[in-house]
């Protein structure tokens, strides 16, 4: 095959020896079957900015550090060699967290060589020998799932004691091979001690796994191991070795009313997808989106009588009645009633 160019400068120099064929083109690079010393390796090159779809790149860069003043400055400036710095802190970001994962006994492929950009790696392979499988392109069975769940959970509880939140983990980026998951896919990875998105990054990567593998078994349903790893690693209490229970009671009154209803909303769009994804019918419509209130309400136009505002009261369950099916979902229809349900907890 024609040697794609990002590839030239790692064989003119010896540190592969053959391109054999490309093995994938993902959203942000593009992968190679190499040879090295007769042995088959991984190229991964990473595609240029304008072509890559990775969104609110800065959400995942914060609290990075590079290497001399002159390209922190450059790459805050945004000037030509600032993006440039940019691009080799983002291809290189990949490969010092898969170093250190690696070291830190966490199931990632064992690094080879970072040449002019390209990270060269070990080939997870399947049970055929061949290249391995993808999480998403796998059937399991209920006691599988929840294997390879808690098989995950463990990783990603090491990753957190190494420093490390993935940060786009997922079942396309989880390779199944011969002897258990491999995690894979580390660009934007961020430092859980210097990134104030780490938490929510934390819950929705161990959240993307639950609704995956949770579509096999229903044992995961309503557990919140994210959280509960959190405040664990929060409290400094988070070992390697540690089991979560999946059983997390929040402390702290929350006092951002929005953050709780995107939370809500998340929950809501997953369950619709396992719906989705099992044939059934969607449960209710989609919650509209509240809008905060304005902290003067407006005066009704002149023309309109200004309509007289309705309360929703939750009806009064009678002594000894029992529960009949799902409860009403809460409509937020006035901050009194978001107060409510805040001090609820
Ligand atoms: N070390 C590896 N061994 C086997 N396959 C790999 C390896 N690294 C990447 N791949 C394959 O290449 C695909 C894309 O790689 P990935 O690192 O996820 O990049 P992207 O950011 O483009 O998603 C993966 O889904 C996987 O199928
Ligand atoms: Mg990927």
């Amino acid at each position: 095959m024609r040697v794609p160019e990002a590839l030239l400068p790692l064989l003119d120099g010896g540190v592969i020896h053959d391109v054999i064929r490309p093995l994938m083109s993902g959203k942000e690079a593009d992968v190679f079957l190499v040879e090295v010393e007769g042995d088959v390796m991984v190229a991964k090159t990473y595609k240029e900015a304008d072509n890559r779809s990775f969104k609110h790149r800065a959400d995942y860069t914060e609290g990075r550090r590079v290497k001399n003043s002159r390209s922190q400055r450059a790459m805050a400036k945004r000037s030509r060699f600032g993006k440039e710095e940019i691009e080799a802190a983002w291809r290189s970001a990949e490969v010092d967290v898969i170093y250190r994962l690696s070291s830190a006994g966490v199931r990632v492929p064992q690094p080879y060589a970072f040449v002019d950009g390209v990270l060269v790696m070990e080939l997870i392979r399947g049970w055929d020998g061949g290249p391995a499988p993808r999480l998403v392109d796998a059937r399991l069975t209920e006691q599988e799932a929840w294997d390879l769940f808690h098989m995950l959970l463990q990783e990603v509880v090491k990753m957190l004691c190494a420093g490390v939140v993935h940060g786009d983990l997922s079942d396309f980026n989880v390779l199944l091979a011969h002897d258990g998951p491999v995690i894979i896919d580390f660009p934007q990875a961020v430092d859980p001690a210097h990134n104030r998105n780490a938490r929510k990054l934390l819950v929705r990567d161990v959240r993307n796994l639950q609704s995956f593998l949770g579509r096999y078994t229903s044992r995961l349903d309503g557990k919140r191991y994210g959280d509960e790893m959190w405040a664990l690693y929060e409290g400094s209490e988070l070992r390697p070795d540690t089991r979560l229970t999946g059983r997390f009671q929040r402390k702290e009154v929350r006092t951002n009313p929005l953050s709780l209803l995107e939370e809500i909303e998340a929950m809501e769009a997953e369950s619709r997808k396992r719906r989705e994804d099992l044939g059934l019918a969607p449960r209710r419509p989609a919650r509209t989106p509240v809008q905060p209130r304005p902290a003067t309400p407006a005066p009704p136009p002149p023309e309109e009588p200004a309509k007289k505002k309705r309360r929703r009261r939750r009806k009064k369950k009678p002594e000894g009645a029992e529960a009949s099916g799902p409860s009403e979902p809460i409509d937020f229809d006035t901050s009194d009633d978001l107060d409510a349900f805040l001090s609820e907890d």
